[in-house]
């Protein structure tokens, strides 16, 4: 990437997501030395501000430290923001203008992040297309999510954004594939002899993947009530996850051929049924403190009576002779007891026991945050002069093993990722459309108002209806074990 020159536009650039997470990407990454020597960047929103002004709103969120002041200076100096609509032709050949002055008629790249709100995806990127794009040099374009609300409106979009651009010029962020446990999945796999053996449905009772937050949806209720728990987590960031943990071997770690094997994951998937599901949403607890008072019917951006699950906890099953039978269970949720993401793959029970039933199952568990973590949960002799069985563990917590190693947040290595030109960590439009099949019918059904989520108390665990799920599903909770590898 040497010096050829690359401008980098953030669409939406007075928004939250843009002061919240792309510029302080953008200036870690630049800080860091990883962008490529020249490398502009041009914001663009409706508003008419200045730069100053950007930077004002985006201070707070930079963590600009001491010795960094001067670096910082640097940055902003090499920014630029340009006002205009999101409709208008004219406006982006302004826009184009702008960067073309940056590029001083060299060979040049171009970065667009659409940190926009869907309503103007497609007007916005028929813009870039037609006025906007790199005439000597590649162009690529970043967007998040929501990619739809079901089937049909993804593949309107999908069919939009195919009709613009190339694939590969197209980078759909998944955040969580950003992040180091996730993609250290393929890892632990297949690099290890011991784990690639038993990943199958001989070995492997079920198999639990777990989003919790411990905070409501305040502020944000408006915009999450328009979509609920399953598609902003579950249907993208739980579903990436058992993609990737149930694939087959890919030839090679090409991208392609890595996306080719979770979309192979997701067909053999079908679509979820209501009885598949247990749905809650959280409501205030009185003893609780501040906002753990207020349910989500309280926030007052949500509408009155709405019956928008908060918690979702799903069982889905792989139809291939390695997963036949085994259920994986995805569960999420808002205002729980705790913050935490993990993978957690249960074995079965040990057969033929010697130990009077006093065996508990094996569990490996690959702790995606907080406090990145894989642990494998077995029995040992209770050291001492006896011979009881006890629960204990092989633990490998990064804080302790990789002692002040910083682990890079995953945006600022997806957006290094779309610099160099990887899709690894992308989501590919068949990869998307499966994922929404499996979805879709489900959705309508809860849409439609067929489904009235079971209310569960602000810093619970969630639904009882939820454990008793697990359960069924040939997940046991034993209660008896505590890893002490995780203390924050
Ligand atoms: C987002 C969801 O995609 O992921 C949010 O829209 C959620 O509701 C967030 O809070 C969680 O991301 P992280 O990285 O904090 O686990």
């Amino acid at each position: 990437l040497d010096n050829v020159p690359h401008v980098f536009t953030i669409l939406g650039a007075s928004g939250d997501l843009a002061k919240k997470k792309i510029y302080p990407t953008l200036w870690w990454l630049y800080r860091d030395g990883l962008l490529p020597n020249v490398t502009w960047f041009v914001g663009y929103a409706r508003s008419k501000m200045s730069l100053a002004d950007v930077r004002a709103k985006c201070d707070q969120y930079m963590q600009v430290k001491p010795d960094e002041k001067e670096m910082y200076e640097k940055f902003w100096e090499l920014n630029e923001y340009v006002a205009g609509s999101y409709d208008g032709r004219r406006d982006f050949e302004l826009l184009n203008q702008e960067i073309a002055k940056k590029e001083k008629n060299m060979s040049a790249n171009r970065l667009f992040y659409l940190a926009l709100p869907p309503s103007v995806f497609e007007p916005c990127t028929t813009n870039i297309r037609n006025t906007c794009m790199a005439t000597r040099g590649w162009t690529r374009v970043i967007i998040e999510k929501p990619f739809g609300k079901d089937s049909d409106s993804s593949a309107q979009l999908s069919n939009h954004l195919a009709s613009l651009f190339k694939e590969e010029q197209i980078y759909r962020i998944d955040h969580y594939l950003g992040k180091e446990m996730v993609q250290n999945l393929m890892t632990l796999r297949f690099g290890n002899r011991i784990f690639g053996p038993t990943w199958n449905r001989e070995n492997v009772a079920s198999v639990l993947i777990s989003f919790k937050e411990p905070f409501g949806t305040f502020g944000r209720g408006g915009y999450f009530d328009e979509f609920g728990i399953i598609r902003d987590v579950m249907q993208n960031h739980l579903l990436q996850i058992l993609s990737l943990f149930a694939m087959e071997k890919p030839p090679s770690t090409n991208p392609d051929d890595i996306r080719d094997e979770k979309v192979k994951v997701l067909k053999s998937m079908k679509a979820l049924k209501l009885s598949d599901v247990v749905l809650g949403q959280y409501t205030g607890d009185p003893d609780g403190e501040g906002e753990a008072q207020k349910g989500y019917l309280d926030d007052p951006t949500v509408p009155a009576g709405s019956i928008t699950p908060t918690y979702a906890l799903a069982v889905c099953h792989i139809n291939n002779e390695r997963w036949d039978g085994v259920p994986f269970i995805l569960r999420c949720g808002k205002a729980l007891n705790e913050r935490k993401a993990e993978v957690r793959i249960q074995y079965h029970d040990v057969p033929g026991d010697i130990f009077g039933g006093q065996a508990k199952r094996n569990e490996l568990v690959i702790r995606v945050q907080p406090g990145e973590a894989v642990y494998v949960k077995l029995m040992t002799k209770t050291p001492g002069i006896n011979f009881e069985l006890e629960e204990t563990e092989l633990d490998l917590t990064y804080t302790n093993r990789y002692k002040g190693v910083k682990l890079p947040d995953a945006y600022e290595r997806l957006i290094l990722d779309v610099f160099c030109g990887s899709q690894m960590h992308f989501v590919r439009s068949d990869e998307l459309a499966q994922a929404w099949r499996i979805f879709t019918p489900l959705l309508k059904q809860i849409d439609g108002g067929q489904v009235t989520p079971i209310p569960y108390k602000y810093g619970s665990r969630g639904p009882k209806e939820a454990d008793v799920m697990c359960d069924q599903n040939n997940f046991k909770y034993y209660g008896s074990y505590k890893w002490p590898g995780h203390k924050l």
